[in-house]
């Protein structure tokens, strides 16, 4: 059976930087805090008006294209994990596809929140297993500012914006690619972690604008410790179903939520943080974004062979790990 390897990693970060100085003038938080609670030290925005999540993947499909040296019209497929999809319909893949000139390639959106990309990655995968698909690139993107309470402390120091993109394809080395997978829902968590407006059951009134529903909400104390339990136990269940130790692997690569949740996983895990990939401080939680851009930022540090682990938690609900093996050097 055909392997499904990473081939080529791209991103793409809008210009404007919000940092923690200018979070001081916008709500009552500090510097200080934002950087010891959350390791969070500034965040980009896409403010130009008109503009929306297909605007941060068409830029990062294009330099994949561009780096893997694939034409437009040889892919087959883009799955695009986000929750902030620039309309209810048109979809975004099918946007993105449209914009890049992948004129070949059908696309659809997969909403599964900080997991989406590991969700998406599993599930691209399996096209190309199955010999139907032989390029199929994946989305990580959101534009979180469009959905964020920026008078709400809870949430707004922690999100940005933006989009990671992979190039899936299929190889015969049998040592290569997507290995075992794990990945959970638990709809319960609904209540913990949500945006109630515009969706079938509360479509957007005069009453859910007045209620302000259309941005993020949480109950930020029991995410924690849920992304934490999480993503520790995916990981441990990868390791168990590939019969690796932790010594085995050469990078963690964590969503990035918070650098304490990300620090405890490791922790429990007995990971040095020098194995763990790590871009919060840079970004912030870019939800479906997170483990794309780090594969990006750490792209010219991974050597073929390398074995990494894809960890993620996130609104659902939703969680999992992915082991694989790294395809390429750069
Ligand atoms: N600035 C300054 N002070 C603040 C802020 C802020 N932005 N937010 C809370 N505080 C204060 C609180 O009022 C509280 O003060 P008190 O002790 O006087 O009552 C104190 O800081 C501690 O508040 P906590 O809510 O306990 O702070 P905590 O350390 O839990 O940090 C945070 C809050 C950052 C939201 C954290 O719980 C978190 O990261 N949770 C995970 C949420 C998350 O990541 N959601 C994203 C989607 S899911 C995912 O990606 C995994």
């Amino acid at each position: 059976m055909k392997q499904a390897v990473i081939t080529g990693v791209a991103g793409f970060l809008p210009d404007y930087v919000l940092t923690n100085q200018e979070l001081e003038t916008m709500v009552d938080t500090n510097d200080q805090w934002i950087r010891e609670r959350t390791g969070i030290v500034e965040r980009r925005l896409l403010k130009e008006k008109g503009k929306g999540t297909s605007d941060l993947a068409v830029p990062a499909v294009l330099e994949l294209l561009k780096k893997t040296g694939t034409a437009p019209e040889d892919v087959d497929l883009v799955v695009c994990c986000t929750v902030t999809a620039d309309f209810r319909f048109p979809d975004t893949g099918t946007l993105i596809c449209h914009k890049a000139g992948l004129t070949n390639a059908y696309g659809y959106d997969l909403s599964a929140a900080c997991s989406g990309f590991v969700y998406g990655l599993h599930a691209a995968a399996q096209y190309i297993k199955a010999g139907t698909h032989k390029k199929v690139i994946v989305v990580g993107a959101d534009k979180m500012s469009s959905i964020m309470d920026y008078t709400n402390r809870n949430t707004c120091i922690l999100f940005g914006d933006g989009a990671g993109v992979v190039m899936l394809e299929p190889s015969d080395d049998e040592t290569l690619g997507l290995r075992e997978t794990v990945l959970y829902g638990d709809g319960s968590g609904g209540a913990e972690l949500y945006q109630l407006g515009g969706g079938s059951v509360h479509g957007t009134t005069q009453e859910t604008l007045d209620k302000n529903m259309h941005v993020i909400e949480q109950n930020g104390r029991v995410v924690f410790k849920r992304a934490v339990k999480g993503m520790s136990s995916a990981i441990k269940k990868v390791l168990e179903k590939s019969n690796l130790a932790g010594e085995d692997i050469k990078w963690v690569v964590p969503h990035q939520a918070n650098i304490r949740i990300i620090e405890s996983v490791a922790g429990q895990l007995d990971f040095p943080m020098e194995k763990v990939m790590v871009t919060i401080e840079k970004y912030g939680n870019t939800t479906a974004a997170t483990i794309p851009l780090c594969l990006r930022d750490y792209e010219s540090q991974l050597k073929k062979g390398d074995q990494l682990i894809l960890t993620a938690f996130g609104g659902g609900y939703t969680w999992g790990a992915i082991r694989l093996v790294w395809g390429y050097n750069s």
